[in-house]
């Protein structure tokens, strides 16, 4: 039996293609295309292997998952029953997250914009910490923080020093002067973590690496001047798990310690909020070829409204109606949306045959799809939870109406 697209839950054999245990004819006879299925144990098994594989190099070492990555109750049921914690960037995640049981001690807040209301639930909640992205956001969150008695921790985020990166802070002697007067006059916060995220996808250490850097220059420059932060937090960035096995993670975790390391960064604990690695390659659609057009161009019934460039998959694509065929011409892939904008691959190596109605795998779409989906006027395609002969409906646009939270 092989793999499809690195992915020990997708295999083809004898008996044909398998979505974990189940078949994938089964699946195509019982649901139209285009069909949304995420893998649940291909989900546990990432979660694992990220864990062993920092928990092995970092002795306090937390992770919270990134919701915005796949915001799905059912997906991030499965992160939480894992024992992950969550990273959250506004309000309805927020609600998400504390329904669906995650401790507020696992939870961490931030983004570019902190709603009143956001940072009221959070600190009523004693989150864990409230991320910020500037100095000026302190002052709401101080005045709350003393309204309800509650000493708030805060993580600083940095500006990664990523070209052209407007995120996180970028200090120099006058925001230097205002944190430390902030310091002084509020009360109700304290700071206890710096936080720098550089990219996603980040397949080469030298991103990592950057990363550490600008976390290094800003403890140091911070400590030059006698404030002290404890704990680090590198953000996510990784890639999917087919992209990056698990050898590569562990090379990656030992490059991240050594340089550590080397830039002299002392930490208490080390935090990390990947959401791609978990969840990336343990979604696939299976959509249709509803169009062959001259020149090698076919025509999916997918596009960009629900498998988005904006979520920088590496997208992979297989013809499921002829797998055993040699994937080695080149073939264009375009959209169902009435635009020449949506194109899905460019001269993609594919079966020589090119048939109307053909099944098509597009592979390691589990993250940020839904997330930067949009509302081309479409059904939203069924979504399917598969976990060894078991699949469950999650989703289905007839009577759940929207993906959206509230
Ligand atoms: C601050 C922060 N943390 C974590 C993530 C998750 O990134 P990834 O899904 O690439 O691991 C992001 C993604 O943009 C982010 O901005």
């Amino acid at each position: 039996m092989k793999n499809i697209s690195g992915n020990p839950f997708l295999t083809n054999g004898n008996d044909g293609i398998f979505i974990d245990s189940v078949a994938f004819n089964e699946i195509v006879k019982r649901f139209k295309t285009p069909l949304l299925i995420f893998l649940e144990n291909r989900i546990r098994e990432n979660i694992k292997s990220f864990i062993n594989v920092f928990s092995s190099e970092f002795e306090n070492f937390q992770c919270f998952y990134s919701f915005k990555a796949n915001f799905l109750s059912e997906i991030c049921k499965i992160v939480l029953s894992e024992g992950i914690g969550a990273e959250i960037v506004g309000l309805p995640e927020l609600k998400l997250a504390l329904k669906l049981g995650f401790s507020s001690n696992k939870i961490i807040i931030g983004g570019p914009y902190l709603s009143k209301e956001l940072i009221e639930l959070s600190i009523k909640n004693h989150v864990k910490e409230i991320i910020i992205y500037d100095l000026d956001v302190l002052k709401k969150i101080n005045s709350i923080a003393k309204k309800f008695d509650i000493i708030q921790s805060i993580c600083i985020r940095v500006n990664s020093q990523k070209y052209a990166s407007k995120l996180g802070i970028k200090f120099n002697e006058r925001k230097l002067a205002l944190f430390k007067n902030i310091i002084k006059d509020y009360q109700n916060i304290k700071i206890t973590s710096i936080l720098s995220h550089f990219s996603t996808q980040m397949n080469d250490f030298r991103q990592f690496r950057k990363n550490i850097r600008a976390v290094a220059s800003n403890l140091t420059f911070l400590s030059d001047h006698g404030i002290v932060i404890k704990d680090i937090n590198l953000g996510g960035g990784f890639p999917e798990a087919t992209v990056m096995p698990q050898d590569q993670l562990k090379h990656i975790a030992k490059e991240i310690k050594r340089a550590l390391r080397e830039f002299e960064v002392n930490y208490r604990n080390i935090y990390f909020e990947p959401g791609r690695y978990f969840i990336g390659d343990a979604g696939l659609f299976i959509s249709k070829i509803v169009k062959v057009c001259e020149d090698r161009w076919v025509i999916l019934n997918l596009g960009n409204h629900i498998c988005p460039k904006f979520a920088r998959c590496s997208l992979r694509f297989y013809n499921a109606s002829q797998i055993n065929e040699p994937h080695k011409y080149k073939t264009s892939i375009a959209g169902i949306i009435p635009t020449d904008q949506d194109i899905l691959a460019k001269d993609y190596f594919f079966t020589e045959n090119l048939l109307q109605g053909e099944k098509v795998l597009v592979t390691n779409t589990g993250a940020y799809c839904l997330t930067f989906s949009n509302r081309f006027p479409y059904s939203l395609p069924k979504i399917l939870l598969i976990n060894d002969t078991n699949i469950r409906q999650i989703f289905d646009s007839e009577f759940d109406k929207d993906i959206s939270l509230n």
